[in-house]
């Protein structure tokens, strides 16, 4: 996701967690919100000392594949890179600087891996080498939906935050279910239909969000819930 995204995921997440939770990610995070540290992981990408945790934003599969029978990128992915933040911050001997580095980049990796596009193929990146419009626009389906369905859209961030209020106990339950392998094997069915959904070159734009919208925003939802859930799990 773009900014607003991973903004949104943190602050679902963070109307999620338990008060003891909350507490001990505050100490960690110097009070900053989880809505604020979100998009970290994007902000380091410049930066050559962080390289090797730029394929962790991602996965790529064939579109029959799940994730356990698909080629696992030698570099890694973002099921390998949150099971690793996962593990620093459950280990008693890490520091608090490494606990709030890799905090911030598992708040970011569960966002992603619930983009569709996140979960795509590897021949086109993701959809990154797939150019189409955005309403008249020239962008790529990656991107379109990273940002420009969620942004153009008249949607405010507080907007796609408040929508989660609405779900039920079971809802939010069967949400919670699973692991980060299965969460990105549901994501990895939406990149499924998107695809089939989109040629080169289309443009796409009131008709694309009135059908996928909804999608994305769902998306954003369960990201934040499942992110607190591992949160409330480790803390
Ligand atoms: N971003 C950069 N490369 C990507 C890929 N192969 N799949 C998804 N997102 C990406
Ligand atoms: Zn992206
Ligand atoms: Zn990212």
């Amino acid at each position: 996701w773009g900014p607003t995204g991973h903004r949104v995921v943190g602050k679902i997440a963070d109307n999620y967690l338990k008060g003891s939770t909350k507490r001990a990610i505050q100490k960690l995070l110097n009070r900053q919100s989880l809505a604020f540290v979100s998009t970290y992981g994007d902000e380091i990408k410049s930066d050559d000392r962080y390289r090797k945790f730029g394929t962790w934003h991602y996965v790529n599969m064939e579109a029959n594949q799940s994730y356990e029978d698909s080629e696992k990128n030698p570099k890694g992915d973002a099921v390998v890179g949150a099971e690793y933040c996962v593990s620093v911050l459950k280990d008693k001997n890490a520091t608090d600087d490494d606990k709030a580095f890799y905090l911030k980049l598992l708040i970011h990796i569960i966002g992603d891996i619930h983009q569709p596009m996140h979960a795509g193929l590897a021949a086109d990146k993701g959809g990154n080498d797939i150019d189409v419009k955005w309403m008249g626009k020239s962008t790529n389906l990656h991107r379109v939906w990273d940002s420009d369905m969620i942004n153009g859209y008249d949607m405010s961030y507080t907007e796609l935050a408040s929508n989660a209020d609405a779900l039920s106990k079971d809802e939010i339950k069967h949400i919670e279910e699973g692991t980060i392998t299965d969460w990105v094997n549901e994501t990895h069915t939406l990149a499924n239909a998107i695809y089939k959904d989109v040629k080169p070159g289309d443009n796409l734009g009131y008709k694309y969000a009135y059908n996928n919208l909804g999608i994305a925003r769902s998306q954003i939802q369960k990201g934040g819930i499942r992110l607190a859930k591992l949160l409330n799990d480790i803390f």
